[in-house]
Formats: C-alpha cells, sequence, structure tokens
C-alpha cells in the first residue's frame, strides 16, 4: 500500500471556546485534504485538542472543576464545532486519551535510556502564563519583561532537560538542503535567521508535580510531569501509532500559526531526530487574523464567533471569505463589510448568478434536457481546471480560488456577450442557443467539480440541481463534454441568497 498524504492542524488548547483564528487553520488544513482526495490521493487528517498544562489546570480551577471534567465539557464542544465546519477529518486526538499519553511515556523512557535527558537545578524567571523560562535576555530595555508573558516569578527547581544543541548545525543544513520544509520562504528565512544567530539552549521537558500536576507522568521520574509541548507535538506520531495498519508518518503538511513556529520548527524536528524518525515533509505557516485592524480578544470583545457566522450566512460563505480574504503567510484583517461585500459580490452575484440563470434557462428554453455538445468554453474550463490543479499541488489555496473565479467571470461574461434570452425569440436562432446552454451547463458542472475542496456543500447543491447522481469530488471528472446531451437536469435554486444590506 502505498503510503497516505497525512495532514495535521495544531492541536488547540482547550481553555475556552474556539473562534475565528482556530477556524481558519482547521479550514486550510481541510481543503487540502480535500483537494489531495479529489486528486486521487488517500489522506489522513488529524485535527485535535491540546489538554495538559498550566493554561488548562489554571481554567478548570477558575471553574472550580477537575481538570479532567473541564476538559470532557469543552472537548464536547470542540467536536461539534469540527462538525460545525464540516472538516473531513479522520480521526481527533485529546492528549488525555491513553493512546497518546501511553506513546508519550514510551517515547520519554527511549529517549531516556538514550541519554537523551539529563537533571539539573535551574535558579531564575519563569513565566506561568507562556510555561516558560526567561533569561536575562528576554529582558526589555527598561529591565522590565514583555507583558506577553504575564506575571514572571523567580523560581529555584530541579527538572530534566533535552540535550538540543548538539544538533544546531544538523538542522541548519536540512532547513538551507530542503527549501519546501518551513513554508512561506519568509518564516523559513526567520527560522534559519534565528538558528544562526543564537546558540540553543537545552529544552526543559518537565515540570515539577508539586508545583503543576496536571501533565504526563514522567515515567522515570513520578515526581515530575512532561512539559505540555513535549506532550502536545509527540500527537504528530501518537496517533499514526494507534492507527498502526496505515502508513502514515512522516507528516506531508503540518499546517499552524505563526506564533508556534519555534516549536514545530526547532524543537519538533531535533525530537524526530532524537527518536530515530523521518521529519514531516513540510511546515505550513499561517499569519493571525485581527478583527477591524486590532487584535482578537474576548476580554476587549473584539471577537468573531465563527458559528454566529455560519448560522447566519452558511458555513461555504464562512470559508470563502477567510480562503480568499488572506492567503497562507501574511496576517489578515476581518471586517463585517469585508465579509457583505465578497458574499455579495463573488458569491451571490458571481457563482451564484451564474449557476442560477444557467439552469434556470436551460429549464425555461429546453425542458430542462441538455443539447448537443459544444465547446466554445472548454478552452477556458481546461485552463481554470489545469491552474487549479497545479495550485493546489502548492497549497496555493488563494490563488486556485482566484483562478476558479476567472473562469466565472468568463461564463458570466460570456451570457452577457451571447445574450441567450435574445436568441430565445428568435426562431433562427434555434441552434446557437443549444450552444450556449449546453456551454453555460457544462461549465457549472466544472466549476462544482474544481470548488469541490473548497466549498463541498454548494459544491454537492450545484451538482443535484445539474440533475448528476455521482459525487463532485473526482478531479478526473473535471474535463469537459463529460455532460451527456438528452440528460434531464433537475430544479434549480439560488446557492447564495442575496441579503438586503
Ligand atoms: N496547543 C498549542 C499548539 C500545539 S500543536 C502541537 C497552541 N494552541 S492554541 O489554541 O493557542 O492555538 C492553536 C492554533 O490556532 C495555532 O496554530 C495558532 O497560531 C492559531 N491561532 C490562534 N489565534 C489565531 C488568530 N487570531 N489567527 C490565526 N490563527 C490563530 O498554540
Amino acid at each position: 500500500m502505498s503510503k497516505r498524504f497525512y495532514i495535521t492542524t495544531a492541536i488547540d488548547y482547550v481553555n475556552g471556546q474556539p473562534h475565528l483564528g482556530h477556524a481558519y487553520e482547521k479550514i486550510i488544513a481541510d481543503v487540502i485534504a480535500r483537494a489531495r482526495r479529489s486528486l486521487g490521493e488517500e489522506v489522513f487528517f488529524l485535527t485535535g485538542l491540546d489538554e495538559h498544562g498550566q493554561k488548562v489546570q489554571q481554567a478548570a480551577i477558575a471553574e472550580k472543576k477537575s481538570p479532567q471534567a473541564y476538559c470532557d465539557e469543552l472537548a464536547a464542544d470542540w467536536k461539534n464545532f469540527a462538525k460545525k465546519l464540516e472538516l473531513a477529518n479522520d480521526d481527533f486526538v485529546r492528549t488525555t486519551e491513553p493512546r497518546h499519553k501511553e506513546f508519550v511515556q514510551t517515547t520519554l523512557s527511549k529517549l531516556n535510556d538514550a541519554g537523551q535527558f539529563y537533571r539539573k537545578t535551574y535558579a531564575g524567571f519563569y513565566s506561568t502564563k507562556e510555561e516558560t523560562f526567561l533569561t536575562e535576555k528576554d529582558r526589555l530595555p527598561d529591565g522590565t519583561f514583555d507583558p506577553t508573558y504575564g506575571e514572571v516569578v523567580e523560581l529555584k527547581e530541579d527538572n530534566y532537560y533535552f540535550k538540543l544543541g548538539a544538533h544546531q548545525q544538523w538542522l541548519i543544513d536540512y532547513i538551507e538542503a530542503n527549501p519546501l520544509f518551513i513554508q512561506p520562504d519568509y518564516r523559513r528565512n526567520e527560522v534559519l535567521g534565528f538558528l544562526k544567530n543564537n546558540t540553543l539552549e537545552d529544552l526543559c521537558i518537565s515540570r515539577p508535580a508539586a508545583r503543576l500536576n496536571w501533565g504526563i507522568p514522567l515515567p522515570f521520574d513520578k515526581n515530575f510531569v512532561t512539559y505540555v509541548w513535549f506532550d502536545a507535538l509527540v500527537n504528530y506520531i501518537s496517533i499514526p501509532n494507534a492507527h498502526q495498519k496505515l502508513e502514515l508518518w512522516p507528516a506531508n503538511v503540518h499546517v499552524i500559526g505563526k506564533d508556534i513556529l519555534k516549536f514545530h520548527a526547532v524543537y519538533w524536528p531535533i525530537m524526530l531526530k532524537a527518536m530515530n524518525l523521518p521529519l514531516p515533509k513540510q511546515i505550513l505557516v499561517h499569519g493571525w487574523w485581527q478583527k477591524d485592524g486590532a487584535k482578537i480578544s474576548k476580554s476587549t470583545g473584539n471577537i468573531v464567533d465563527p458559528i454566529a457566522v455560519i448560522d447566519e450566512w452558511g458555513l461555504d460563505a464562512f470559508r470563502f471569505y477567510v480562503l480568499r480574504e488572506l492567503d497562507i503567510g501574511p496576517d489578515g484583517n476581518w471586517t463585517d463589510a469585508g465579509f457583505r461585500s465578497r458574499y455579495s459580490a463573488e458569491l451571490a452575484n458571481g457563482l451564484g448568478n451564474l449557476v442560477n440563470r444557467s439552469l434556470s434557462m436551460l429549464k425555461r428554453y429546453r425542458n430542462g434536457i441538455v443539447p448537443a455538445k459544444s465547446d466554445e468554453l472548454a478552452a477556458d474550463a481546461a485552463k481554470a481546471a489545469d491552474e487549479t490543479r497545479a495550485l493546489l499541488k502548492q497549497n496555493q489555496l488563494q490563488a486556485a480560488l482566484q483562478s476558479i473565479w476567472s473562469l466565472v467571470n468568463r461564463a458570466n461574461k460570456y451570457v452577457d456577450e451571447t445574450a441567450p434570452f435574445k436568441l430565445a425569440k428568435d426562431p433562427a436562432q434555434v441552434k446557437r442557443l443549444d450552444e450556449v446552454l449546453y456551454n453555460l451547463v457544462e461549465t457549472c458542472r466544472v466549476l462544482a467539480i474544481l470548488l469541490n475542496p473548497f466549498l463541498p456543500g454548494t459544491s454537492a447543491k450545484i451538482f443535484a440541481q445539474l440533475g448528476l447522481k455521482e459525487t463532485s469530488d473526482k478531479f478526473s471528472q473535471a474535463v469537459w463534454g463529460k455532460l451527456n446531451s438528452g440528460h434531464q437536469i433537475g430544479e434549480p435554486a439560488p446557492l447564495f441568497p442575496r441579503k438586503d444590506i
């Protein structure tokens, strides 16, 4: 059996409700997973929750619940959220599950036996909020620590450390030799800059159980629990291990946000090297969303609630906006006005109008029966399909949508140019009207297939309205002329109802 295309998202801290940023990352991964399936590959798509550590323990205490009960309640909400986004994921990991915990402990034992860890006493500064040790280098010019670290306390304690330094040059060489390992390029350069200008300090992989007990106990010293990042990153292989019959590792793509790049591009590769495992093929780094030019924040109320947007506008409108508005890489800015404007211009008046008028005219002028084949728009459709295929393989989702919309726009222009409503009035133009109608409905069919990874619900609706029994998730069917003459289409209905704004 050939290796599956294995794609993951970051696993979210279960210390609150999902927001726009979490939704965005999952949708990116979902589109890539669906695209690969459409292109004929076998795919495994993993997402899930990061449930241990200080943040979760504190959130549970604040609600006067045990951490496990707190996680169980919230995990249900997050699983529902994955359903709400219609993610095509194959598994959903929770790091409190035995299958994960046991694997983390086995891994820790192996690394310990191999002499990768050592114990030492640390005296210095610690940020509880970021669960990280700080050094003099982390001080701002005025001597304080960055407010993002929250309260910084001084402590003195024993811990276990993982030897990172020995692998620094190896990692630099690897990243230089593999340009696609970290994408986009400017994120890759950031990591290279960091590695070349700093000496890697060893990574503290434990926390004393006396201070933090919500974690996986170190198998070789029960007075400590595992540092949450060491636990969390291992999910990417603990779950493949639980599906031993499938060949999954190495991952093809880890989709993550820019804030957790160091963990994925520095710590994780070195952990894998120490485990004698191959590295993931690619770390795909997206930017951060703001709303109305300001940080998304629960405390200031500057939030976008994905569930509310989906309930009001539909899932595909939400998926479309985040993917079309923001390329994978830079930061983005959500505005309600921008959302409405794309909804009305590109979805309702663009795609929706094209499909609705094409099918309605076929219904009105030809009783919904597909006329003889014609290929006036075949070259435009082939161009969009070729471009989309190539762009999907490079995870260029925004550019793929632009290419698909060039076909939407071309076909809408074709309606204006050929004016089928005029042709219908002229008995001498029967054949010409047949040609125009075929080109329009066939373009709608091809569009449905190209759109499938992005807007799966809309894609299925177009196929249903076309009266096609098969599913729209096979890219190989996006070739011109598959719609047969004599085929009876179904009932047209608006895909994106216009809203009075
Ligand atoms: N638990 C860690 C990840 C462990 S992966 C082994 C974590 N969780 S998180 O919940 O804080 O973030 C999860 C993902 O959501 C990260 O990739 C992060 O970049 C992303 N986002 C969180 N807020 C975001 C925005 N405002 N915009 C876009 N993505 C954002 O980090």
